[in-house]
């Protein structure tokens, strides 16, 4: 959001839907034909899809507005009492986390129109406010251990409660229409095919988010239609509230949700995992001040502008997401220090190894302990992830997470040493020059590409994933290039 938020707003994911906004969006149902017996709006606020629902569907029998908070019902009902009085409308005040949902569905006929839009806001932003506003399960969706402890975990209040709509639905014929961010739409659209709700139609509309909240973000209305009928595994999307014509049509397939199925089918054949060759992403130490590392002559100025002369042996050339995403690879600008050779090593032997690095390292030892995340517990001191084998390898093949679009990049050595990456990087490790220029070639090849992309919401923060790569099998790409005598003769040197 570029707009500054109070306390209030952040905590309530409070903004407001400007009427103009929601009466194009209730008109959209209107061209789709829906016509509602009852209207629930979960969390109403001052009700401009309430208002916009009595407008458009007059032949509603019951229309009910609930919200947490009193000062935008109280807006509500005096707005009501001058544009709507006839119309049978019920407000609830009330927090959407404990309410007898039940009581209230049952009053309401079908079809049961469900719109709105949910708050905009994240349970680590809520935990950061030191809010209460959230569901009482903190293990939503089952997301626990590792994803858990980095943050996975952390996920959106509209889309717990988008989830919640699902499962209201049911039993019943209905139609979710809301306002949220396009991903939250596109995790919604898989929860509800992995959990085989009667989908019959999926939309989304892109918004203009800018001009209606002034804010910044890749949003939606998102239409789902449920009920019994001709099930749907796709959706279409549509550039604006007005487009007549769908400009993508992205499905739901063996699992995965796609932005191009026409591709997906195309290149089928590529799927499937290579033993071989494995995805790993590059170092996680998250303490960048102390172990990312500027040189200074022979020696090393870290982010606090301190300098030491170090053990060089400890020390590794570091290439960080921007590096990878603009094909800067001959040289660097940072080093980081490597602990360890793998995960869990003992690192006291750096007490005798590398001297200097482990006075450096206690002297910033506050720091290093004081890492958030839980991975670090109970772990050797000054621990880091994502380090192997595969971190010495002096060949990589390497993509950044962040960037958008899919150029992978042979990366070799620098100043004789194998390169590090940061831990937006995915890799693979490779022993020679030919090999990463073999690989490389691959990867950067027309049916990789579509094939890859098929699967792709370049809006997403992160669009390119280790489980995305992890779905093409190098072996079946070599041989569609004709090129699998080569493929052999690497996996026969790596063996
Ligand atoms: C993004 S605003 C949208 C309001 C309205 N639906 C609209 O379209 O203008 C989100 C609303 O959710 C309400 N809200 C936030 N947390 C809530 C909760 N736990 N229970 C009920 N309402 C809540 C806020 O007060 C706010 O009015």
């Amino acid at each position: 959001m570029v707009r500054h938020k109070t306390k209030n707003i952040c905590e309530f994911g409070d903004f407001q839907t400007p009427m103009t906004l929601a009466l194009e969006a209730t008109n959209v149902l209107n061209r789709l034909s829906i016509a509602p017996r009852s209207v629930l709006e979960p969390t109403c606020g001052r009700g401009a899809f309430l208002l916009a629902s009595c407008k458009v569907f007059s032949q509603a029998t019951r229309y009910v507005g609930v919200d947490i908070s009193t000062k935008h019902l109280s807006y509500l009902k005096e707005k009501i009492e001058v544009e709507s009085s006839s119309f049978p409308i019920k407000i609830i005040n009330g927090n959407f986390f404990n309410l007898n949902w039940s009581e209230i569905l049952n009053t309401l006929a079908e079809p049961l129109l469900i719109i709105g839009n949910p708050p905009w806001v994240t349970s680590s932003e809520l935990s950061i406010l030191k809010s209460s506003n959230l569901p009482q399960k903190s293990n939503f969706q089952g997301r626990s251990g590792y994803d858990a402890l980095t943050g996975k975990s952390n996920f959106d209040i509209s889309e717990w409660m988008l989830i919640k709509y699902l499962e209201w639905l049911e039993e019943r014929n209905g139609i979710i229409a809301v306002l949220c961010k396009t991903a939250i739409a596109r995790k919604i659209l898989i929860h509800a095919w992995q959990h085989k709700h009667r989908i019959i139609r999926a939309q989304i509309y892109k918004i203009d988010t800018l001009k209606n909240f002034n804010a910044s973000v890749d949003a939606c209305f998102f239409v789902l239609q449920i009920g019994d009928g001709n099930l749907s595994q796709e959706c279409e999307i549509f550039e604006h509230l007005s487009a007549e014509r769908t400009s993508q049509i992205i499905g739901y397939k063996d699992n995965i949700l796609f932005s191009n199925i026409i591709n997906y089918k195309r290149w089928f054949h590529l799927r499937g995992t290579d033993s071989v060759y494995i995805w790993r992403s590059g170092l996680k130490h998250d303490c960048s001040n102390v172990m990312e590392l500027e040189r200074e002559g022979d020696k090393f100025c870290n982010g606090y502008g301190y300098v030491s002369s170090l053990e060089q042996d400890w020390i590794y050339p570091l290439l960080k997401s921007s590096d990878i995403g603009n094909s800067r690879t001959s040289a660097c600008r940072k080093y980081v220090i490597v602990t360890q050779r793998y995960i869990g090593e003992d690192t006291t032997r750096l007490k005798f190894d590398a001297p200097k690095i482990w006075m450096y390292l206690q002297n910033y030892q506050e720091y290093l302990s004081k890492r958030s995340s839980s991975i670090y517990r109970n772990r050797p001191e000054f621990s880091i992830f994502g380090v192997g084998e595969y971190t010495f390898a002096p060949w990589k093949v390497a993509i950044s997470g962040f960037y958008k679009n899919l150029n992978f990049v042979q990366v070799g050595q620098i100043d004789g040493k194998p390169v590090v990456f940061d831990d937006t990087v995915y890799f693979l490790s490779c022993r020679s020059e030919s090999e990463a220029s073999f690989i490389t070639a691959l990867l950067n090849s027309q049916p990789a590409q579509e094939f890859l992309e098929s699967m792709i919401f370049w809006s997403d923060k992160r669009p390119i994933t280790i489980e995305l790569l992890k779905r093409l099998n190098l072996r079946a790409l070599a041989q569609v290039l004709g090129r699998e005598g080569e493929y052999n003769s690497y996996v026969l040197r790596n063996c």
